[in-house]
């Protein structure tokens, strides 16, 4: 397929021969179509900024992109588990339900289980119900449950094979092959090997899911071994963050406006913060989290994603070429950390969750400096923090603008500004997303005293609401069927970002209990300072 697709926005609640006829985006999804394009924008909305109102100018139909798939065999590694459950089954039933799977597909179920098919198609019923968006109509589930099939695999992917040559058969023409492996990293290299002894890499395409490898050695093998089987191009590496719509709104909000990119720049801002508490303990996910850690799951993967956008020159056009290659800049311009620039942390009772080694060291919070040192960021500090039970689940971030001489203003006033410290732009990229602006203005009155504002814009009551969106992973998921590689991942983004971590990863350093329900380890404060975490009390 090729690289260079502009980025399109499929939309859900359409059906599929209007889609297919019409193809009109809507709102936020073709300003950026548009501006891909060089379109004009027509027509209009509404948004309130504290009270005011600003009009939204509505799109007009475009340039049609390709939202329907090739018919497709799915075969879904893990389809047992909690992000089959969670995130998989619900995406594929609501891209079914919005007309974005393909005209004919089957989805095949692999798991060490046995259970049978209508077993399946009852755990994924149960997902759907739990997890999915809201009552299932009775036509659109047969329809998707006669999609489903179920094959076990303990003893080796035989079985699987014949059943992927069954349902090949069924669908008729020469539907794609697509794998998704919802797999610890530590089954990877196995499920790839065998698919390889079996022929069932070619015309196929493969979805992993972070994190890919533990460390730049492991990372670099399970490279070699993909590649023993797929070619790049079929090779997807998941990464949810990045298919997460307010991520991708950084970039219509940094490159679609004159506003913000000229002060987004060492010139202006102190500094970056990419803030992601979880009020989540680690659940049933011991296994997983045992050899992963919040370092492996969230810093390297979800962390330094966004960081890549945040920190990124204009890519020349939005297709994939250019996106990568902007990210890749960024993590190439970064320092090694720094062991004595990070904190570890690990919640009070983990020791005692089940499957949790007594005396384990694995972290379950972790902050940390980071600096990107290019014409752009150097000597900025971008503050990352994340853990597990935590005091609130957010996905924060924070860009705080250099504090500007205030000796103009009257003392008491002053004192005050020093409080506010820097103004700033938070971005909430958590669903359903919001920016807002804090910055000093007026209090009425006769003199000239400085008061806290706050102005915001949040997708919630705007372009017709958070409806139209579709999750992070039904994004991908249709990306990957469609061949559209923007929102993924490289294995050069992936050595790289080992690559930077190895001192930390060598060294880590000690790690400190934190209560549940607090801010994590108290070392984090003074990482930061004298700056301050903008949560808990910062404003959004
Ligand atoms: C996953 C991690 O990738 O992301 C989890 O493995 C984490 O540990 C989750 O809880 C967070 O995702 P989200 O979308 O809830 O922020």
């Amino acid at each position: 397929m090729p690289q260079n697709w502009p980025i399109y926005w499929p939309m859900v609640g359409q059906n599929r021969s209007r889609k297919r006829e019409s193809r009109i985006c809507t709102g936020l999804q073709s300003r950026l179509h548009r501006f891909d394009s060089g379109r004009r924008l027509s027509g209009s909305g509404c948004v309130s900024l504290m009270g005011m109102s600003v009009e939204l100018a509505e799109a007009p139909a475009v340039a049609p992109a390709p939202t329907v798939p090739d018919d497709h065999v799915i075969v879904l590694f893990g389809a047992t588990g909690d992000l089959a459950r969670r995130k998989l089954l619900p995406g594929m039933f609501r891209l079914a339900e919005a007309g974005l799977m393909p005209e004919r597909f089957v989805v095949i179920g692999t798991a060490r289980s046995e259970m049978d098919d209508d077993d399946f198609v009852a755990l994924a019923r149960e997902a759907v119900d739990e997890w999915g968006h809201g009552p299932v109509s009775p036509d659109s589930w047969g329809r998707f449950a006669a999609t489903l099939r179920f094959t076990a695999v303990s003893e080796g992917l035989e079985a699987l094979a014949e059943e992927v040559v069954r349902a090949r058969r069924d669908l008729g023409g020469d539907p794609r092959l697509l794998y998704y492996l919802s797999l610890p990293p530590s089954a990877h290299a196995e499920v790839i090997e065998e698919l390889g002894a079996l022929g069932l890499g070619e015309r196929s395409r493969i979805i992993l899911e972070k994190p890919f490898g533990t460390d730049l050695a492991s990372a670099r093998a399970l490279d070699a071994r993909l590649h023993s089987v797929f070619e790049e191009e079929q090779i997807f590496r998941i990464d949810h963050y990045l298919g997460r719509e307010a991520v991708q709104n950084l970039l219509a909000v940094r490159f679609a406006n004159g506003m913000f990119e000229p002060v987004w720049n060492r010139n202006h801002i102190d500094h970056v913060q990419i803030d992601v508490p979880e009020t989540l303990s680690i659940g049933m996910r011991a296994s997983f989290y045992e050899q992963t850690g919040a370092f492996r799951d969230m810093v390297v993967t979800h962390l330094f994603q966004l960081l890549g956008f945040v920190a990124m020159e204009p890519p020349t056009s939005l297709s994939a070429k250019a996106l990568t290659t902007e990210r890749q800049k960024v993590f190439d311009a970064m320092l090694p950390l720094n062991p004595g620039e990070a904190v570890r942390g690990q919640y009070a009772g983990y020791r005692d969750e089940p499957g949790v080694a007594p005396d384990s060291d694995t972290e379950t919070f972790v902050a940390l400096k980071v600096f990107v040192d290019n014409w752009r960021w150097a000597g900025v500090p971008f503050y990352l923090r994340s853990g597990k039970r935590l005091a609130q689940t957010r996905h924060l971030l924070t860009v705080a603008f250099s504090e500007p001489p205030r000796r103009m203003f009257p003392v008491d006033t002053d004192h005050f500004a020093d409080s506010f410290g820097c103004d700033h732009l938070t971005f909430e990229l958590g669903d359903p997303g919001s920016i807002s602006a804090s910055f000093l203005a007026k209090v009425p009155g006769p003199t000239l005293r400085l008061g806290q504002a706050h102005m915001r814009f949040s997708y919630s009551d705007s372009f017709g609401g958070p409806e139209q969106a579709l999750d992070a992973y039904e994004r991908l998921i249709h990306d990957v069927m469609v061949g559209h590689r923007t929102f993924f991942t490289t294995s050069e983004a992936i050595e790289r970002l080992w690559e930077v971590s190895e001192p930390v990863l060598r060294d880590p350093p000690p790690l400190e209990t934190y209560e549940p329900g607090s801010w994590g380890a108290p070392a984090a404060e003074a990482l930061i300072e004298p700056r301050h975490w903008h949560l808990p009390s910062g404003h959004v």
